[in-house]
């Protein structure tokens, strides 16, 4: 298995471009299952959650086919769709897997979904998705692990969600565009993930109102067309590259982000000094000579993102005097913080709070990631720290960062992929 091998103490310079949206392509994907025919999709991230999603609709029948060369355009065709089954080896190595659950139903009349179990960061339950789509008219069973869903024709409801989730919102859309009559989804998530589906379900025909905003207003359609689009580019990969430049007071133009969509990231680097500006073309960080201390909690979007939490946890380990972190999101997702702290960083987890006291220096060591985000943010660790850092397990990495350690060597840092024998 690969690991991810870093000296650290470069300076980032220069300019990086960001790649499509995990978070977006994921469900877009999905999306196709409603229309059947065949869509074609562009800026695709080169990502083994892609793969996965893939594979799972591959399974299910459909055909899905590199467009060009460059391996980021996609063509999914759906007619083939006979299985309508989310088997546990893909749903375990992906909870995403879940995002067929709502267009199988609302095309093919059944679906069955392998339930998901807790993961790395989380309890993760998928109550709201199932509720939402009973409300909907879905008959839904729990056999042998499996969610079994059943509807001859979803109709139109009325569905307030007791939180904010982004799957589920996403579930909920899909599977109410083809309903009979209007779905409205109180409470529903505001991410621009969200935004991007509907921009897509109107595009195929569908009749989404609302979305990026906590009412979602879907009036149901007879069928939908196949499409072709372009993902929006990944807040969160670009989030990740601004840190990296505040952290190692480098000087990085951002390219091909939606600023609007890093607001939240943006006013925290800039309370722990950096400075960052929009420029065409993306957003300029330059980081400060000395980090200043920052409090964070996240909370759904367009408050601060759990996905940029623990790249945020390594400024604050750096940064002169005490941060507070508060993860509202997901209860343990602190995972990162075991790691670190065998960096040399001085953090006091308790429940969901971790109080972070900043420290002069970091040291490279041996590091184990244990989710996506977290093993960004060892790397992050790793090009501010002293000596080697060696962050092991990257298939987490590898999930959500396309050619990581390439951009950040692009720009200076030593950072290099190394076969682990
Ligand atoms: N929740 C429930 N019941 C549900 C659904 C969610 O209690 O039916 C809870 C969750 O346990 C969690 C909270 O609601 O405490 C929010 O979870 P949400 O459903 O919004 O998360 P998700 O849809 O499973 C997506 C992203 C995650 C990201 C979260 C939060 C995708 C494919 N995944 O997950 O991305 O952290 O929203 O923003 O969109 C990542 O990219 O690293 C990642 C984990």
């Amino acid at each position: 298995m690969d690991k991810i091998v870093i000296r650290g103490g470069q300076r980032l310079k220069g300019e990086v471009r960001i790649s499509g949206a995990k978070n977006a392509a994921l469900p877009i994907l999905a999306s196709a299952i409603l229309s059947g025919g065949t869509s074609i999709f562009r800026n695709v991230p080169k990502l083994n959650d892609l793969r996965t999603m893939g594979k799972l609709l591959s399974l299910l029948g459909a055909s899905v086919e590199e467009g060009d060369k460059s391996g980021h355009t996609l063509r999914v065709s759906t007619d083939g769709i006979r299985t309508f089954h989310a088997p546990y080896e893909l749903v375990k190595t992906m909870r995403a897997s879940v995002l067929v659950l709502g267009p199988l139903l609302a095309r093919h009349g059944q679906a069955t979904v392998s339930l998901p179990g807790g993961c790395a960061i989380g309890a993760r339950p998928i109550d709201q998705h199932l509720k939402g789509l009973e409300a909907m008219g879905a008959k839904i069973t729990l056999e042998h692990g499996n969610v079994i869903a059943r509807a001859r024709r979803l109709h139109g409801a009325s569905i307030v969600c007791d939180l904010p989730t982004v799957t589920g919102t996403e579930n909920l859309m899909m599977a109410a565009s083809l309903a009979r009559g209007r779905t409205t989804i109180e409470n529903a998530a505001r991410e621009p993930e969200i935004e991007e589906l509907a921009r897509v379900l109107n595009k195929m025909g569908g009749r989404v109102q609302g979305a990026g905003t906590s009412v979602i207003t879907i009036e149901g359609v007879d069928s939908l067309q196949p499409i072709e689009h372009s993902i929006l580019p990944d807040r969160i990969e670009a989030g990740t590259f601004m840190v990296a430049a505040a952290l190692t007071r480098g000087d990085v133009l951002v390219r091909d982000c939606v600023p609007e969509h890093l607001d939240a990231v943006t006013a925290k680097l800039r309370a722990a000094g950096a400075i960052v500006e929009p420029e065409a073309g993306g957003l300029r960080v330059r980081g400060p000579a000395s980090l200043l201390p920052v409090d964070i909690t996240t909370q759904p979007h367009p408050g601060f993102p759990t996905d940029m939490q623990a790249q945020f946890m390594v400024l604050a380990a750096r940064a002169r005097g005490q941060s507070v972190i508060t993860e509202t999101i997901f209860e343990n997702r602190y995972m990162h913080v075991q790691e670190l702290a065998r960096m040399g960083a001085d953090i006091h987890v308790d429940g969901r709070t971790a109080v972070i006291r900043g420290v002069k220096k970091l040291t490279g060591a041996k590091v184990m990631a244990t989710d996506l985000r977290a093993s960004a943010s060892l790397i992050l660790a790793g090009m501010v720290a002293e000596g080697t850092t060696e962050v092991l397990r990257v298939y987490h990495l590898d999930r959500g960062y396309e050619r990581i350690e390439k951009k950040l060597a692009k720009m200076g840092a030593d950072v290099k992929r190394v076969r682990d024998t």
